[in-house]
């Protein structure tokens, strides 16, 4: 059911107009239970939305529970070696089936009453139930959830009629194909999490914009200079464009160097210099980088509160060879996360604020706008999407105005009758 856009139509206009003239989403976004609500069933409950790896059940009778996205979930890989999700919720009184958070079973025994259910979610024994009216085995198994993956990842859709996950990901596929990335080979070598007090919204802007690097990350801002970079124009559900390594450096890490790490995918030494940056709505960030590959998944619990999982990835040839190390990624991540997670959380305090309306973007916030504006498009669900201005662009007049007129020219809107 899709309940009623939570802001005006003047409100989405605003964060809608052209980039020098466009406010940043309301402070309500941000606070408002009545908008969380809204994300949550339209969104978070619709979408598909990444909830783990292959690797997280790698073989028959391996499950993992998940309940990142507000619903107790469990996700089992079949005797057929088909990955499944269901409701992690008893049939009879409701109960948690399963408790552990991830593990090896035959079958799943509720803790309760020891209703039984196989791994393809069907109930195989509930005693004491023989004589009952309208009820059948094959009717109170498991409730099933829709389960597909992309080239290692899990995602699951909450809503039995949403699109399939790669007519729902559009180009996001291609995109990726050709660069020839296999992101089924990686591995997850290791996992930070952070309890941000800050809007999930706020966090996937701070994650868009390199505007904040000089002041919050010295060190990134020594690796990669904030203002150097582009980004790209998808057709799907996605946005994302890259960054350039400074003279001298090699990948994010706190000496700059890849200390003989092999390169996961570049080809060519552009590819080499480079971190592309995405976000695959609604909540996966991916980070690939020369010789590993970062994704962040901020999970809210609320409007004011985000769990972060911020996992590093590795070619799979590359876990256990003697020497192999990602601890320089890894403690560059960590200390870039907190410096992030620090001002995130200023800016969901002073969001809060009476005084706080709505900000303006800097002519470094092209991306921070481009994320904004498929948020402020799934609000208005009026089947419009917002056309994205270019980081160099915006930094640069005469191109805007000739990007202008494309589009214009495009769209028809300065043909006179
Ligand atoms: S609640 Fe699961 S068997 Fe009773
Ligand atoms: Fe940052």
């Amino acid at each position: 059911m899709t309940v009623r856009a939570p802001f005006s139509r003047e409100e989405i206009e605003l964060i809608r107009r052209p980039f020098r003239a466009a406010t940043l989403l309301p402070g309500r976004a941000y606070h408002d239970e009545t908008v969380w609500a809204f994300e949550r069933d339209n969104w978070f409950f619709r979408d598909w939305v990444c909830i783990g790896r292959d690797e997280d059940a790698p073989e028959p009778g391996t499950f993992f529970r998940s309940g990142e996205l507000g619903e107790p979930l469990v996700v089992v890989r079949a005797r057929d070696g088909v990955l499944r999700a269901f409701y992690n919720v008893c049939q009879h009184r409701g109960t948690a089936v399963v408790e552990e958070q991830c593990g090896k079973a035959v079958r799943f025994q509720c803790p309760y009453h020891a209703w039984i259910y196989d791994l393809d979610g069907k109930l195989i024994r509930a005693k004491h139930t023989e004589d009952l009216d309208d009820f059948s085995f094959e009717t109170f198994g498991l409730r099933a959830v829709r389960l597909a993956t992309w080239q290692g990842f899990v995602f699951v859709s909450l809503d039995p009629a949403a699109p399939e996950l790669e007519t729902y990901m559009v180009d996001w596929h291609d995109h990726h194909a050709g660069f020839n990335r296999d992101y089924s080979r990686l591995r997850r070598a290791t996992r930070m999490t952070y309890d941000v007090a800050a809007n999930w919204k706020i966090v996937a802007e701070n994650y868009s914009e390199c505007y904040h690097c000089p002041g919050v990350h010295p060190l990134l801002n020594k690796l990669t200079p904030y203002d150097l970079g582009e980004d790209f124009f998808p057709e799907g559900p996605w946005k994302g464009g890259w960054m350039v390594f400074s003279e001298g450096c090699e990948t994010m890490s706190m000496d700059g160097l890849r200390h003989g790490r092999p390169l996961l995918y570049a080809t060519n030494e552009i590819d080499e210099r480079r971190i592309y940056y995405y976000i695959l709505w609604p909540n996966l960030i991916v980070s690939v980088h020369p010789d590993y590959v970062l994704t962040h998944q901020a999970w809210p619990d609320g409007p004011n509160r985000t769990i972060i999982n911020c996992d590093l990835f590795v070619d799979k040839d590359s876990i256990g060879v003697p020497g192999f190390d990602v601890s320089g990624a890894r403690d560059f991540w960590d200390l870039t996360n907190r410096q992030d997670y620090h001002v995130v959380e200023l800016q969901q305090a002073g969001t809060r604020s009476r005084s706080w309306v709505a900000g303006r973007y800097s002519n470094q916030e092209a991306s921070v706008q481009a994320f904004d504006l498929m948020v402020a498009d799934r609000y208005a669900n009026d089947g419009i999407r917002s056309d994205r201005a270019a980081r160099t662009e915006v930094a640069n007049p005469d191109r805007l105005a000739a990007r202008t007129a494309r589009v214009a020219a495009r769209s028809g809107a300065d043909r006179r009758p």
